[in-house]
């Protein structure tokens, strides 16, 4: 494989931004497809004014001079794709992702997602410094934007910004279980977070592998003299990611708060989050597209390129963890799927050519989620389209407290819309991408469907194959705290109040013969 220049790349997709007509401002009617929301799909046209979704339903006219109408019929009028877990123009492992807020949202935009919530980091362990500094970064947006904030460290300061962020419209905190000495917690630093993200309404997601073991496990895989990709997969196993998952599950089950597992990659993640959730516990579980279409396999490649780029964490499994992730899926034990975009080119993965502990972390599929998930569950007969709709899109709409204004299509929400054709068939490559990225870990794979037409808050921004976006265009979602995950959870037994309850074997504390009167402790005197 010949990589590509990043600046080629660019070029290439300045060279795409198009004036297609449909400026903001103008109407679009989408007219005789078939509407597809998680709950159902019925026939309907669409008619889109001022960034909303004005009406659904049929027969509507376009009662304005210059409407831009859009055949559908034949195809598939969906919301826009919400992609839960992105790292845009982010520092990690000595690099910075090569997507930035333009390069990744125009690549989002050409595969159906409309808006994303990227990880923005502390800078130093200081929270609103790195809030500030995603700010920055997210200047160049071009579609719809939240955040998550990572907890990288404990101590009063990171517990009173991580209210002030809240204030600024973040409603999710997360936690690294891995990645030792750089943004690892340790369990008592990840219990407090727990705590508070209970006490302010905000969504605790976790990161969950075993980074102590990682880190013994890299060295013995090293040591062994395997220094190539296939060593990441080798010293990460999924153990260490069922042991993590079940921790931070046992964790939160302790302070009462509802936990979020970003990334599930392994059977053994999957099947502790389904056993959380049979036992009650308001657990909720994120894969991602690679994880239901990509193998291992691909770290065996000989070609060092070609390998490192299949490089994430926790790592991309066996087929068997694949087609157990699936099937989750499909069965509701997931709840949704993301896809971790974060992309380094060839140059910055052969950082780690001669040693796979510091090839930099993370793979694509910003632009290629809705087609790969499409691909796997849908083409495949295994989920319905009003699922694929619910695991792309409503979902983290629900989730993230930002249903109905983003997540279906409906009078009132935004006009975050999408025309799918079901039969046009097509095949990704990093020669077609939009993305800054040189490879792409989807190279070659075929689907059988395609977005043909994206429409970001009433902008025609992606239609046949040509875009028409400006930079900076993209805008701040704020989400509320308290979403649907903490409805009725003050109604539920305190785990921490049931240690003190004093009801139970007769009441607590248990006088016993030596105690002193005033309740000094016996132990005082032995
Ligand atoms: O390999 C990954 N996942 N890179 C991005 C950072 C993270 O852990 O999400
Ligand atoms: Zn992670
Ligand atoms: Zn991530």
């Amino acid at each position: 494989m010949t990589p590509r220049t990043p600046v080629l790349l660019l070029g290439r997709c300045l060279a795409l931004l198009l004036l297609t007509g449909a400026a903001s401002g103008e109407d679009i009617l989408i007219r005789g497809g078939t509407v597809v929301n998680a709950d159902r799909q019925f026939q309907a046209d669409v008619l889109i004014r001022d960034g909303l979704i004005l009406r659904v339903g049929p027969g509507l006219k376009a009662d304005r001079p210059g409407t831009r109408t859009l055949n559908a019929a034949g195809k598939l009028v969906m919301p826009g794709g919400i992609d839960p877990h992105t790292h845009l123009a982010m520092p990690f492992m000595g690099q910075v992702t090569c997507d930035d807020f333009y390069t990744g949202h125009a690549a989002a935009l050409a595969g159906g997602t409309t808006m994303h919530i990227d990880f923005a980091l502390p800078v130093a362990h200081d929270l609103l410094a790195g809030w500030e500094e995603w700010q920055r970064k997210a200047q160049d947006a071009v579609m719809d934007y939240g955040f998550h904030m990572a907890v990288t460290s404990w101590s009063a300061k990171v517990a009173a910004d991580m209210a002030e962020l809240t204030k600024k419209g973040v409603n999710s905190f997360k936690f690294f279980m891995a990645y030792k000495g750089a943004l690892m917690v340790n369990d008592e630093q990840l219990l407090q977070g727990l705590r508070r993200c209970k006490e302010l309404g905000a969504i605790a997601q976790v990161h969950a592998e075993n980074g102590d073991a990682v880190a013994e496990g890299q060295q013995r895989v090293f040591d062994a003299g395997i220094t190539g990709p296939e060593g990441h997969a080798l010293s990460r196993p999924a153990a260490l990611e069922g042991e993590a998952t079940a921790r931070a599950i046992r964790l939160a089950e302790f302070v009462g708060a509802p936990l979020y597992v970003v990334h599930v990659m392994s059977r053994d993640a999957m099947e502790e989050i389904g056993r959380a959730r049979q036992r009650g516990l308001r657990v909720v579980g994120e894969t991602v597209a690679s994880a239901l279409s990509r193998d291992e396999s691909a770290m065996w490649d000989p070609d060092f390129d070609r390998a490192a780029q299949f490089v994430m964490s926790p790592p991309i499994r066996s087929k068997e963890h694949q087609a157990a992730l699936q099937a989750a899926v499909a069965g509701g034990v997931l709840q949704l799927v993301g896809t971790d975009h974060a992309v380094f080119n060839s140059t910055q993965k052969r950082v780690g050519r001669h040693d796979f502990r510091i090839i930099p972390n993370g793979v694509n599929g910003l632009e290629e989620r809705l087609h790969v998930v499409w691909q796997e569950l849908v083409a495949s007969g295994r989920v319905t389209p009003s699922d694929f709709v619910r695991l792309t899109s409503t979902a983290a709409a629900q989730i993230f407290n930002i249903y109905p204004r983003k997540g279906v299509v409906a009078e009132g929400s935004d006009a975050d819309v999408i025309v799918f054709d079901p039969a046009m068939e097509h095949t990704i490559s990093a020669a077609s991408h939009h993305s800054a990225m040189d490879t792409n870990v989807y190279e070659g794979y075929r689907v059988q469907g395609k977005v043909v037409t994206t429409i970001s808050r009433g902008r025609l921004v992606w239609h046949e194959g040509r875009f028409n976006i400006t930079r900076g265009s993209g805008r701040f979602v704020p989400t509320p705290t308290h979403g649907p995950l903490f409805a009725g959870l003050e109604r539920r037994a305190e785990p921490e109040q049931a240690l003190l309850d004093a009801a139970r074997y007769g009441g607590v504390p248990v006088r016993r013969a030596g105690d002193q009167p005033g309740g000094s402790d016996a132990r005082d005197e032995l």
